[in-house]
């Protein structure tokens, strides 16, 4: 199979060395790079005949047959992705900002050229994420999804917890490190965590959520050292996690730090790992562990997905097409909180709280009010924190 990668960063990068560098009994061997799209100053500096920043050479050459876009962003890769599903290519990408945005276009496009649309590796890294999901689908319902979608939060918060460094500090380590996005606040505030769990959402539930659509987040920007202690003094561990539950023709749906005692499986997820989940009807809890970034692991992923295309081996359908209202009411927990607002006591009146030292735990709340009254609170104590605590595994 030929193939045109689209992108020659660090993720583009890893394909290639998977690839090119595969034994010969690998299965990759059938796989052929053909063309690497890169930038036209990239060209002119490198000898390579399959560099090229001609996209119509690509499009309009039938023997490629899959098209990998990994430039990342949204334009030029959603248009990119589309000529190539038009023009008959098989698409892999793992971009999860454009796939959480155009899914639902991109789908429908594959179906009409009777080619595939791949995206295994935008959520989850090097975890085989979608593809058990899906698995899961051929026989279940499945009513919730869970996991730590993001390795830099959660290279900080574990770092936190066994050093007791300052978020600033750990923050930096993470970006040296190349875990944490350009922006780290796509990381910290819950944003890349948003793009990973509409995509996941997506596929289990068979319906369309898009980032954006009021989707309450609550990130780790503020999160102290202190707090930290004060959860381990409680024996909990911080975790950002991403969540969605299904029940009747609502789900809820929420990104916020949520505690768990030591010894649950979220509680031990150490260095920047990724832990994604699922429930179904049959099979219960089914939970996968792995590198939710970098170039060998995300590499890996995408070149998995080629070889089903190889393969001809069949995805999942999904139309897309169910209604289900976004409803955090009914997603009900306890809270602990810490802030200085004067407002605080007021916005939780309706609410039970009790006081230990600096921080307060409000208890039975649904998560859209506990987001909606900390929204409030950030006004005017924008140092505030708050987390879930965990009932069990969520
Ligand atoms: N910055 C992301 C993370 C990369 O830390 O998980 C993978 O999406």
């Amino acid at each position: 199979m030929n193939i045109a990668i689209l992108g020659l960063g660090t993720v583009g990068t890893g394909i290639v060395k998977i690839i090119e560098g595969a034994n010969p009994m690998s299965m990759t061997a059938d796989l052929h790079i053909s063309h690497i799209f890169v930038r036209p100053e990239k060209v002119a500096q490198d000898d390579s005949d399959k560099l090229t920043s001609d996209y119509d050479a690509i499009l309009n050459d039938d023997s490629v047959e899959t098209v990998v876009e990994v430039l990342g962003g949204i334009e030029p890769a959603h248009t990119m992705i589309k000529q190539a599903l038009q023009n008959h290519k098989n698409v892999v990408t793992a971009n999860k900002a454009v796939v959480a945005r155009y899914m639902e276009e991109f789908k429908q496009v594959a179906k009409e050229n009777n080619v595939q649309f791949r995206f295994e590796a935008s959520v989850g890294g090097g975890i085989p994420w979608i593809v058990n999901l899906e698995r899961g689908l051929r026989i279940d319902a499945v009513d919730s999804v869970h996991g730590i979608f993001n390795g830099t939060s959660n290279f900080i918060l574990d770092q936190m917890t066994k050093t007791g460094a300052s978020f600033e500090s750990v923050l930096k380590e993470a970006q040296d490190l190349g875990y944490a996005e350009a922006d780290p606040s796509a990381d910290i505030d819950g944003y890349d965590i948003e793009n990973k769990l509409c995509i996941s959402v997506d596929v289990a539930y068979d319906t369309l959520v898009h980032p954006g659509e009021n989707l309450p987040k609550f990130g780790i920007r503020t999160i102290e050292a202190q707090d930290i202690a004060h959860f381990k003094d409680l024996g909990l561990v911080a975790k950002l996690i991403g969540r969605s539950e299904l029940s009747g023709d609502h789900f809820s749906y929420v990104i916020e730090p949520v505690l768990y005692q030591q010894g649950v499986i979220e509680a031990s997820i150490n260095d920047n790992f990724n832990y994604a989940s699922f429930h179904g009807e049959s099979i219960g809890d089914l939970g996968f562990i792995g590198q939710g970034a970098g170039m060998m692991p995300t590499g890996h992923a995408v070149v998995q997905d080629i070889l089903d295309i190889n393969g001809q081996v069949k995805h999942l359908i999904r139309t897309l097409e169910k209604q289900f209202t976004i409803d955090n009411q009914f997603d009900k927990g306890d809270y602990i909180v810490r802030t200085t607002s004067d407002q605080f006591d007021s916005l939780t009146s309706n609410w039970n709280v009790t006081t230990d030292g600096k921080y307060k735990t409000v208890s039975d709340i649904d998560a859209a009010s506990m987001h909606s009254i900390m929204k409030r609170v950030l006004a005017s104590d924008d140092t505030a924190f708050m987390a879930r605590v965990s009932g069990g595994a969520e």
